[in-house]
């Protein structure tokens, strides 16, 4: 027996339990309980595992999910998550299937308001079946495990499963999230829905995205304005963005004019939810100060431009001592820039300034 949050679940051999997803579980519960309380949602867990995602959705997010579908491939899975729901009085129904299969059935019929996608490695081989399922207003929330694929360790995978060029080591963990919500945002197209990003986690081992999908084929290719490339200067740290999904990029780094590395095509648009994150922070409070924090500077890096600046890299190019996050953040905002914490890296800042801007305002703050 294992409880987590409201749920006491019980794991057989042979069924999946990752305790170390506590975290992202606890992020999705407040998030889909801040997005979606009261509403009710005919929801479907893509692949449950031992239930222990939907179980807590439905416990804890007050009223979020209404008929609920736990599918699993794996027969003794999907038992078990039906028992897991019953022992929390969770009434739900369990699909020992393939989510590709579950899909094409009539139970699917009418398609799902809240979808869960929470599978071994990428999410990308369910990505079509749960498209297909969702409706206006769906809640997409969408766990991949291939972190080293979309950080760029290896760019072959990346290229076949995302058609994108990951970015390494530079800001790969952002470039790794942006590179998953425009694969979502291209493959939302095709079925006239605008993907339209809640939050963008980067934790450990994996990236947890959420996205609110809207009907229409004008929000849909509204949303692949969205789509564009990140050239990225190794020599002098410049960073531009291309918009458009075949557009042209920079030969040259127009800073320095050294070479640049592209990197997507990736989502350029916002990572989260600003209103979203501030319920969430406000229906955390203090109960779960980890949380919080996190909801917190999550809030501050919304709407800072693409990539950070990674400090140890900074101080490697300037051959300076430790440089302190917030005497830098100070002296940017002194100069009129923004800056923020990124929760992408613990030591590095997002700022509205230019890579040029960037180091002279350290340089100076650190009279070098
Ligand atoms: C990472 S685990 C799920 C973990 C669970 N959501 C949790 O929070 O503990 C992935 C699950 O997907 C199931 N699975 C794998 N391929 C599947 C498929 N094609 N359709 C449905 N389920 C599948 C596996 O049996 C496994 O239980
Ligand atoms: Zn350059």
């Amino acid at each position: 027996m294992v409880t987590e949050g409201m749920a006491a679940i019980r794991i057989p051999a042979g069924v999946f339990y990752n305790p170390e997803m506590k975290f992202c579980r606890d992020v999705s519960v407040a998030l889909i309980r801040a997005a979606r309380a009261g509403a009710h949602a005919r929801t479907v867990d893509a692949t449950a595992g031992s239930g222990i995602r939907a179980i807590r959705y439905a416990r804890e997010c007050g009223g979020a999910v209404g008929d609920l579908w736990l599918v699993d491939i794996s027969p003794s899975s999907a038992r078990a998550a039906k028992a897991n729901a019953a022992r929390n009085g969770v009434r739900a129904f369990a699909a020992p299937t393939s989510f590709a299969r579950f899909a094409n059935s009539v139970r699917a019929k009418g398609g799902f308001q809240l979808i869960e996608l929470d599978p071994f490695g990428t999410p990308v081989p369910f990505l079509h079946d749960a498209l297909r399922l969702a409706r206006d207003g769906t809640l997409l929330s969408v766990t991949a495990t291939d972190t080293a694929v979309l950080c760029g360790a290896h760019p072959k995978a990346c290229l076949k499963n995302y058609q994108a060029k990951p970015l390494n080591p530079f800001c790969c963990h952002e470039v790794g999230a942006r590179i998953l919500l425009g694969k979502i945002a291209r493959a939302a197209a095709e079925f006239d829905l605008a993907a339209l990003p809640l939050m963008a986690l980067s934790h450990r081992h994996y990236f947890k995205v959420f996205v609110s999908l809207k009907k229409g084929a004008g929000a849909a290719a509204e949303t692949l304005r969205k789509i564009g490339f990140i050239s990225h200067c190794g020599t002098c740290l410049h960073r531009e963005t291309s918009f458009g999904v075949a557009c042209t990029t920079p030969a040259r780094c127009t800073a320095c004019g050294g070479t640049l590395e592209h990197a997507g095509p990736l989502w350029l648009g916002k990572l989260h939810d600003g209103g979203l994150l501030a319920r969430m922070i406000a229906e955390t409070g203090s109960s779960a100060p980890k949380l919080a924090a996190l909801f917190t500077v999550m809030r501050a890096e919304d709407g800072l431009p693409p990539l950070y600046f990674e400090l140890p890299r900074v101080t490697e190019r300037l051959r300076a001592g430790a440089l302190g996050r917030e005497t830098i953040a100070s002296a940017l905002e002194t100069a009129g820039f923004e800056a923020s914490r990124t929760h992408f890296h613990p030591n590095a800042l997002k700022t509205t300034a230019p890579a040029k801007d960037f180091f002279a305002i350290v340089r100076q703050a650190k009279a070098l």
